[in-house]
């Protein structure tokens, strides 16, 4: 079971135990979890957000607007981004609030907007967290469906011993784990992805491209990544901001030419265990590359092209018996027919047609519907959907192979 690409809203709370904060966010972290942390304004006399943010990798926000700008840190989108909401430490005076709709900080105001999980671990000392009130409120949460991860017994900051202890963060990660964890069923799996166009050169401004957004092959990386599997992406010219979505734990390698892409795969295509060739590789290229600006001269003008090595057809000629080769075909027409051809003809075991005849079918748009063949399995086709849902089921496709 893991947290890999689970969105984890940590919400610190002023106690003692707020240090311990640190740790969660590494363990959530090593988990492969995405971490926010939001803090009340007390917990800043405990441990300082820029610890915080720099081992979630993310700013780190405790007031409803940032001093320097007035800009509103909006907490209907932190809530609304959390696939689950952690509040750890969880103060007697956030506890209470929390059942008496009090709301006067930031995490209070996350809270009272999150529509998912909330998870509370609650800290203070042994006498505080017996208290009638403090019991009556921690039943009114659960009743209301909130978890409690309860608190510790132990030694406690007064030196007193008994319960009131954070739970240690590995119990809270544990817990966690066990209650939202997902099976990881590309687990040590190795996977290349190729995503995006090639550009080839003409001359130093002009090239040979395609309509590719690289979002169908990143959309494949990210839900292999999130199933377990070690990815490594290899990736056209695309978007930079499409980059800035994928998670930490993707390799990515940012190549230009189909050249290029060749080398970066050939590299590492003997030790994995998947490959998939989504990436729109241009066919030829230009035979010579004007090392200056081509001038406009006669009414016509002509480029010789060369074939570009075939990427997918030379790692198909060299696969091991237990790798699995996926291909892409893109169509306009005899789209089966084509689809097949290109399998048997580069080895993939299965391949994955989408034609232009389909709307909201193919390159650059938000969503893809496919029909994915392979050899030895009835043929599938998926509705119109988003690239991430599309890309899950092909990925579930091809663990049934
Ligand atoms: O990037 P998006 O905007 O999200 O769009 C996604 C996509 C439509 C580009 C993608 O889903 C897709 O269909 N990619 C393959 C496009 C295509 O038709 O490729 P092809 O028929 O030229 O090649 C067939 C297969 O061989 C593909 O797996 C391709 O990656 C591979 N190939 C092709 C040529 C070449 N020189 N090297 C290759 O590896």
């Amino acid at each position: 079971m893991t947290l890999r690409g689970r969105n984890i809203l940590l919400a610190v709370c002023g106690s003692i135990a707020a240090y311990k904060a640190a740790f969660i966010v590494r363990l959530l972290k090593k988990q492969g979890a995405e971490v926010r942390v939001i803090m009340t304004p007390s917990a800043l006399g405990f441990i300082t957000p820029l610890t915080l943010s720099v081992l979630s990798e993310y700013p780190v926000y405790h007031s409803f607007t940032e001093d320097e700008n007035g800009s509103w840190n909006n907490h209907v989108d932190m809530a609304l981004w959390a696939d689950l909401l952690l509040i750890a430490p969880a103060s007697e005076n956030t506890i209470g609030k929390m059942v008496n709709g009090i709301c006067d900080n930031l995490v209070l105001s996350v809270y009272f907007s999150a529509k998912c999980p909330v998870y509370v671990c609650p800290a203070m000392d042994l006498d505080m967290y017996k208290h009638f009130s403090t019991q009556e409120n921690i039943l009114k949460l659960k009743e209301h469906g909130v978890k409690i991860i309860d608190a510790e017994f132990g030694e406690l900051a007064s030196g007193l011993v008994g319960q009131g202890r954070l739970a240690e963060p590995e119990h809270i990660v544990e817990f966690l784990t066990q209650q939202i964890g997902s099976d990881a069923p590309l687990a040590s799996r190795k996977m290349l992805i190729t995503a995006g166009p090639t550009y080839e050169a003409i001359d130093p401004v002009r090239f040979i491209g395609n309509h590719s957004s690289g979002k169908m092959g990143i959309a494949l990386a990210i839900q292999a990544w999130k199933m377990g599997a070690d990815v490594t992406l290899v990736c056209g010219p695309i978007q930079e901001q499409l980059l800035k979505n994928i998670p930490a734990g993707i390799q990515i390698h940012k190549v230009v030419s189909a050249e290029q892409m060749l080398e970066a795969v050939t590299a590492g295509i003997t030790n994995q265990h998947i490959a998939i060739f989504a990436a729109a590789v241009a066919d030829y290229t230009p035979e010579e590359v004007s090392p200056i600006k081509l001038k406009k001269a006669e009414d016509s003008f002509t480029i010789r092209l060369k074939k570009n090595p075939d990427i997918a057809l030379i790692c198909g000629q060299n696969k091991k018996a237990d790798q699995l080769f996926v291909g892409f075909a893109l169509e306009t027409n005899d789209e089966e027919i084509n689809a097949l051809k290109k399998m048997n003809a580069k080895n993939f075991d299965a391949i994955v047609l989408n034609s232009l005849n389909d709307a909201g079918a193919g390159f650059a748009g938000d969503t893809n519907k496919v029909t994915i063949y392979s050899k030895n399995k009835d043929a599938v086709v998926t509705a119109v959907q988003s690239k991430d849902i599309v890309a899950k089921e092909i990925l579930t496709y091809l663990l049934s192979l």
